[in-house]
């Protein structure tokens, strides 16, 4: 099947190289010439694991190309999709012009189509309700192309960093549309995964577009839950994580993102809980609780720092070290990252931040020149009054405890994710703040840190 993609972003990619690995012949296409420059040479523009191989492999075996111009992804083309950006307006509402433009080009080229019909399927995250301005998109640009170009909507459910994996072995495939000729097309795409068993759900287009931000804000909804419970936990002497895993051990519940930390990032999560209450308020319902996510999403980090102060009394002259920059493991993606968020408040109250990420310093450096960097974690935590565990890498969870406390200028650790264990750290000596479990590490006092450092040195 000929597919055109439109949007060369962390959806359009991999939804390239994914169907392209599902054997169809795809052309990927994007405004910037640059990218698409490189894209050509197997030069994939984010890290995301077994991304560049499927891009190199696809280039290389002739499925899979790359173009400036629509009408290369129209052209012969069955299934276009849309997976151009729709990033936040200042209200909070979803800015869908790109989708517009797109929707209106494909218009003009749709006669070009194979045989003359195609379905262009929206995949980017929109509103529900963005179908039905597509398809008047499209009569308006060209009067045939109504006739012509089904509408449906396949929400994408992939997560960074395991994004490949996600879109090859889907949970569940969500397909809304409204012809059979749409239903029956895309059914053919997916065939290879229909085939091996993934589930799949055909809908109308407004639930299926609905359904993804549904989602969306129920998860952001249990991590803002998770961390709420944080905050009582820290003042009741109870531990979250194992209050997550009792709760967790209910399948009517679920242990998956119920883990308390600095809070939820990304460029999916934030903006798509404000587009979703922006939708609800133009449908005339006001939906508070998505707000309450939003806000006890912001207290999480404000805990955070706050447990910095309290660990290092006042933060001028301090030198902060921040570990994990990327808003989750796995990615070089810093949009709206806790981290950044982080450094930058803490460089407004005049400390000095050095931060040390496995793939992100790039991009981090350029969302906050403030920050400077570090080769390795130890170097990061050199002559540190503070190490704050952001992100939690896997790497990090085998770093030298001793061998951190000895580079510190201070012993103090606030761990933003829980990765380390409190004992553990209580007995390499550190004064150590985590989220939402009891003291370990705080019950020590520093007279006693000084008795452990004085005995390490002498033997
Ligand atoms: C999210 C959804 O999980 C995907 O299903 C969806 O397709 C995607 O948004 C999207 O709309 O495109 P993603 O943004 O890649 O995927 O990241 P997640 O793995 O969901 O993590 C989001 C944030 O929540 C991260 O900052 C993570 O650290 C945080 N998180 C997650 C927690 O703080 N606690 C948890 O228990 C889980």
């Amino acid at each position: 099947m000929k597919i055109g993609v439109i949007g060369t972003g962390h959806v359009g990619l991999v939804a390239c190289v994914t169907y392209a690995e599902m054997g169809h012949q795809v052309v990927g296409v994007d405004v910037d010439e640059e990218r698409v420059d490189q894209l050509g040479r197997g030069i994939a523009p984010f890290f995301e694991p077994g991304l560049v191989e499927l891009l190199q492999r696809h280039l290389a075996g002739g499925s899979l190309s790359f173009s400036t111009a629509i009408a290369d992804a129209v052209r012969g083309a069955e299934v276009v999709f849309i997976c151009v950006g729709t990033p936040s307006r200042a209200t909070g509402e979803a800015n869908l012009l790109a989708v517009e433009r797109v929707a209106r080009e494909v218009a003009v080229h749709s006669d070009q189509a194979a045989g003359g019909r195609l379905v262009l399927v929206q995949k980017s995250t929109v509103p529900a309700g963005t179908a039905t301005r597509v398809r008047r998109a499209l009569r308006m640009a060209n009067r045939d192309a109504g006739a012509r170009v089904s509408v449906a909507s396949n929400p994408e459910f992939l997560r960074e960093g395991q994004a490949i994996r996600d879109s090859l072995e889907p949970d569940r495939i969500l397909v809304g549309a409204d012809s059979v000729y749409a239903f029956e097309a895309m059914r053919r795409l997916y065939k290879s995964l229909i085939d091996n068993g993934t589930e799949y759900i055909e809908t109308d287009v407004p639930t299926a577009e609905l359904a993804k931000h549904a989602s969306n804000a129920f998860l952001a909804l249990k991590i803002s839950y998770a961390n709420a419970l944080a905050r009582l936990c820290e003042r009741s002497g109870a531990d979250v994580t194992r209050v997550a895993d009792i709760m967790g051990s209910d399948p009517r519940i679920g242990r998956a993102f119920l883990d308390a930390g600095m809070g939820y990032g990304g460029f999916c999560f934030p903006k798509d809980l404000q587009a979703f209450e922006h939708l609800s308020d133009s449908l005339g319902y006001d939906f508070p609780l998505l707000r309450e996510v939003a806000r006890l999403n912001n207290e999480a980090l404000v805990a955070t720092l706050t447990k910095i102060k309290e660990g290092v009394w006042n933060l001028e002259d301090k030198r902060v070290a921040l570990l994990g920059l990327s808003f989750k493991p796995g990615t070089d993606d810093v949009r709206f990252a806790p981290a950044l968020e982080l450094a930058q408040r803490l460089l407004d109250e005049g400390a000095t931040v050095v931060g040390y990420d496995p793939q992100a310093m790039t991009n981090a450096k350029q969302e906050v020149p403030g920050l400077e960097l570090a080769a390795d974690p130890y170097e990061a935590a050199s002559g540190a009054h503070c190490l704050v565990l952001c992100t939690q890498w896997p790497e990090f969870r085998d770093l030298d405890l001793h061998h951190l406390r000895r580079v510190m200028t201070d012993p103090l650790v606030v761990d933003g994710r829980n990765l380390f264990d409190a004992r553990q750290m209580a007995a390499a000596g550190f004064l150590y703040f985590s989220v939402g479990r009891p003291p370990g590490g705080l019950e020590i006092d520093l007279r006693d840190v000084g008795e452990t450092q004085q005995a390490d040195a002498s033997s």
